[in-house]
């Protein structure tokens, strides 16, 4: 790798739309301090995009529609990607970084698939990869983990890492409308895109729940590996159950060590839960992220702020440019990928958590036993019980202790066979407080 005293450091940005626009602007408006702070300037060389004759707040001449050639000119140092999706990023970012070209990238779905090979492309060829942006937005949380932190165990990381559910979620909490009703108001006010499919089903939060397990567990996790259920079946019943009991919904993502049968391994997965209403995730409302991490000799920790939005991702891209341009000037070099531990990722099935059960059976003598005996028969312990008589009925709310994810499916599928019980309200994984 070259060194660069003095002399600019050039730049491809690869895609100029909410990330990129914000990008060039913060590049622009703070030119004088970043080469202060780099040591040279930064310059942009060229601008991939699409669609050239696209209105943009972009210098016209710097605009090209051949990406590749952009990328694989002399004229280029550092290569910022915020195209997103597979390809062409892959191909485009492999290129960069086998010619020794630092990468900056905002590509959850990328590094959530690729980042093994992209990797092994960076420490061939001594080039630097940062990817703060892929992951709630302009919070710096990458790095802690990848760096902060590396001395510590990290046990668990647990957070709210996709705005749009989190809005949706907020929204029913306080209105007690729809899943529906709140999707379509989140559309409407710009929050959930016209397919709002990667955040409403998880796939986004599975994507940076992968990077986040990777980081923090210094492992090789993928978003296949990820245990992934969205938010559409979360109902406004689900939402009062919650409620009454002190506690909200919200999507988490958890990664966190799981010990099974005396091996140690992994549990990655997104799904929403209810969590007390005193934990701090709860009080992050709207499109906000957080997340909180646990590590041995740290403690807790929460990190907290905009997780997407153009000019707060480009933050987290400028501080990535800025961190690769210096290792640039001065001969240093980010860290690498730290895949040593290979934890095993375990199975949903096998992965401890606590449910709460709310259901609709019969008022008369003997139906609780008959309840509880389905617990006992699973090895499954019952912490909490609270029931309602009603004017036919009765209304049955059943907190676990933590058992494995199957034996607590099992026990629900079969509750829900019992002839005592008319229905079965609502079912919904509990975390943040004590097993
Ligand atoms: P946009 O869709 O707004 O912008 C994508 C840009 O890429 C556009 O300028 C588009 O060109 C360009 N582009 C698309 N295909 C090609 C191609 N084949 N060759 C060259 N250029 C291409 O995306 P965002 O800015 O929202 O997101 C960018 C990245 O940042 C993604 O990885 C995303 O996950 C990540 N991110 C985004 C956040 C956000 O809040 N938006 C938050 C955190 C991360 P054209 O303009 O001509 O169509
Ligand atoms: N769609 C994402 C969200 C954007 O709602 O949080 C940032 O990745």
């Amino acid at each position: 790798m070259a060194s660069h005293e003095g002399k600019p450091i050039r730049v491809a940005l690869l895609g100029c739309g909410t990330v990129g626009t914000e990008v060039v602007r913060l590049l622009t408006d703070q030119a004088a301090d970043l080469t202060a702070r780099v040591g040279a300037p930064v310059e942009v060389t060229g601008i991939a995009v699409r669609r050239p004759n696209k209105h943009r707040d972009v210098p016209a001449e710097l605009l090209t529609t051949d990406a590749a050639a952009l990328v694989a000119s002399d004229d280029v140092d550092v290569v910022v990607e915020v195209i997103g999706g597979i390809e062409p990023a892959r191909t485009l970012l492999l290129a960069a970084l086998r010619a020794g070209k630092s990468v900056v990238t905002a590509n959850k779905a990328l590094l959530a698939e690729h980042s093994a090979e992209l990797f092994e492309a960076s420490d061939a060829s001594g080039a630097d990869l940062y990817f703060e942006a892929a992951v709630a937005g302009a919070i710096p949380l990458l790095r802690p983990l990848r760096e902060s932190l590396a001395g510590d165990r990290i046990t668990r990381v647990m957070g709210i890492v996709n705005g749009t559910t989190n809005f949706i979620l907020s929204g029913m909490d306080s209105t007690g409308a729809s899943y529906a009703e709140t999707l379509e108001e989140a559309t409407r006010l710009g929050y959930a895109e016209a397919d709002p499919t990667a955040d409403v089903d998880g796939f986004d939060a599975a994507s940076k729940a992968a990077i986040l397990a990777s980081l923090a567990f210094h492992s090789r996790v993928t978003a296949a590996d990820v245990h992934r259920e969205g938010i559409a079946a979360v109902s406004a019943a689900d939402i009062a159950a919650a409620k009454a009991l002190g506690r909200t919904v919200k999507l988490l993502a958890i990664c966190e060590r799981v010990t099974t049968e005396g091996a140690e391994g992994i549990s990655v997965r997104v799904h929403p839960a209810m969590i007390p209403t005193s934990h701090p995730l709860a009080s992050v409302h709207g499109a906000f992220n957080a997340v909180f991490v646990e590590a041995d000799a740290a403690g807790e920790m929460m990190f907290y702020g905009q997780g997407a939005g153009g000019a707060p991702t480009a933050s987290a891209v400028l501080g990535d440019l800025v961190a690769v341009a210096r290792n640039r000037v001065h001969r240093g070099r980010g860290p690498r990928e730290s895949a040593y531990a290979a934890l095993p990722v375990r199975p949903m099935g096998q992965t401890p958590t606590r449910y709460h059960i709310s259901l609709d059976v019969a008022d008369r003598a003997g139906v609780l036993s008959q309840v509880a005996a389905v617990f006992a028969e699973h090895d499954v312990s019952i912490a909490a019980v609270r029931q309602e008589g009603r004017v036919d009925d009765a209304s049955l709310v059943i907190v676990t202790h933590a058992a494995t994810d199957a034996a607590l499916r099992s026990t629900v599928d079969k509750i829900g066979g019992l002839p005592v019980v008319r229905e079965v309200v609502s079912v919904m994984r509990v975390e943040g407080e004590e097993t």
